[in-house]
């Protein structure tokens, strides 16, 4: 694995929003913004956050959960918030929140969540290291050990369905 830079960065410094109005063609015949709308802006969002953090190209390699809280609506302006959670050696896990606003009301609601991972890649397309994350903040860390949690119980799981398997 090639090396990056080693100087931690704060996630605030690779936080990214994402702003678009939500237009007619965007939605289904419920008017409610189909949800691979919503995806597509949050794997972007995430995606900007991670390379600003890694100062490299970055790939989705998964979306580990999207939480669909409440359904948005055309004419509103959907906004997400992406963010590092936590860094690996090549990986990294972005947070994204996504609030959708009544313009007319001014009222925002919080409409989800979704947590993915992306890569830092080379010239050759291979994993290579990214900066570590500075969590000298308190809220920093505790983002950051979710998400290393979360990665711990996922390949505790990994692991264990494959032994079954066997
Ligand atoms: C991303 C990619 C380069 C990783 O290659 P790989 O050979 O699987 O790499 P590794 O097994 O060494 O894993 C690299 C890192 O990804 C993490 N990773 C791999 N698969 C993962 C998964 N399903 N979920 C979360 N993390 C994962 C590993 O834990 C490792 O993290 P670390 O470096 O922080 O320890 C390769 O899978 C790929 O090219 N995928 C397609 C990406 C793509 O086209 N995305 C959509 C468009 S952007």
């Amino acid at each position: 694995m090639t090396n990056s830079d080693v100087t931690p960065k704060k996630p605030s410094l690779s936080r990214t929003v994402f702003t678009e109005l939500m237009m007619p063609h965007q939605v289904n015949n419920l008017g409610h913004v189909f949800g691979g709308e919503v995806l597509s802006m949050v794997d972007r969002a995430a995606a900007v956050a991670a390379m600003r953090h890694a100062g490299r190209a970055c790939v989705t390699v998964s979306i580990d959960r999207v939480d669909f809280k409440e359904p948005i609506y055309t004419g509103e302006l959907v906004t997400c918030v992406a963010r590092v959670n936590f860094v690996g050696r090549s990986s990294m896990e972005i947070g994204v929140r996504v609030e959708a606003e009544n313009l007319l009301s001014g009222v925002k609601r919080h409409t989800n969540t979704c947590l993915l991972t992306f890569v830092a890649i080379d010239e050759s397309h291979r994993p290579c290291s990214v900066p570590p994350l500075d969590v000298s903040d308190p809220q920093d860390e505790r983002l950051s050990h979710d998400g290393r949690r979360r990665r711990e119980v996922r390949e505790a799981l990994d692991r264990e369905l494959e032994a079954e398997d066997s």
